[in-house]
């Protein structure tokens, strides 16, 4: 079965890539909200490591899991020049091969975007946490009203007119919810923090082979790329007019107990 992230695989870090000290500026803090020594971890919907990567290399007792076999093959191509090989296991995450109890932390990372059984994912998270154990939920967090967010906004608009209603593809905000209401405890912090330069063009090659863009017909891609080229010359100057703007990455730990 094809899957929109496996044709996406080998483009996702060139266009998704963190600075380097922020993989493991995130490793840190999930490590630090966690109370066990070595913790057995799980990444539920790792990709292609750009985070679990600094898992590995740290030897940690790290697994990944992801419905894509193209994503984890980047995973394992990129990491191939290192000693320590990661433990990489293509499932569904909503069955996961795992006993109950299995993890003392779970890692879901930037995965609820276009994430339709996102309630069982959930669940079979919950299954696998030992009962002391972490949920973490991270995501990088972009300016409001960043080159992004307006490019973002104004895509939306122009695919509205014509005639193209993108389903609903954020769960994040569902799942917050759902968490909160069920954990016993839940802490937000900031794992990092970072500038990034931002044009206009870099949203348009980046989004135009995100997953769930990607598989649009192509002269729908082709309209809206020049809709949104020629508001964004407009609007910004150039598409290549360059803006600094501030990123975060939140960390947001659920236990249950
Ligand atoms: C945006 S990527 C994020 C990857 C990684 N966590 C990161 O932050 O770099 C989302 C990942 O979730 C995976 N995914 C989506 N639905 C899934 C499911 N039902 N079970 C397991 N993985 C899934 C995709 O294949 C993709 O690799």
């Amino acid at each position: 079965v094809s899957f929109a992230y496996d044709v996406i695989a080998s483009d996702f870090d060139f266009h998704r890539a963190l600075p380097s000290r922020v993989p493991e500026a995130i490793r840190t803090a999930i490590l630090a909200s966690i109370n066990t020594l070595s913790p057995r971890l799980l990444d539920l919907g790792a990709g292609t490591g750009r985070i679990g990567r600094s898992f590995v290399t740290a030897d940690d007792d790290y697994v990944g899991v992801d419905l894509s076999l193209g994503m984890l093959q980047e995973f394992k191509r990129t990491h191939g020049q290192l000693n320590s090989s990661p433990r990489l296991v293509q499932t569904d995450g909503e069955h996961l091969p795992f006993c109950n109890a299995t993890f003392d932390a779970v890692m879901l990372v930037q995965i609820f975007g276009g994430l339709r059984g996102w309630r069982r994912v959930v669940a079979e998270a919950r299954r696998v946490l030992r009962p002391a154990g972490a949920l973490i939920v991270g995501h990088t967090v972009h300016p409001a009203d960043g080159v992004d967010a307006q490019m973002k906004q104004r895509l939306a608009s122009l695919l509205g007119q014509m005639g193209i209603r993108p389903e609903r593809l954020n769960a994040r905000d569902d799942a917050l919810r759902l968490l909160e209401s069920e954990a016993h405890t839940n802490a937000c912090s900031v794992a990092a923090m970072w500038n990034a330069e931002r044009t206009a063009r870099g949203f348009i090659d980046r989004h135009w082979t995100g997953a769930g863009f990607s598989v649009l017909p192509e002269p729908v891609k082709e309209e809206a790329r020049h809709k949104l080229g020629a508001w964004a010359a407009a609007t910004f100057g150039s598409l290549d007019a360059v803006f600094l703007e501030q990123y975060r990455f939140e960390v947001q730990v659920f236990k249950f107990q």
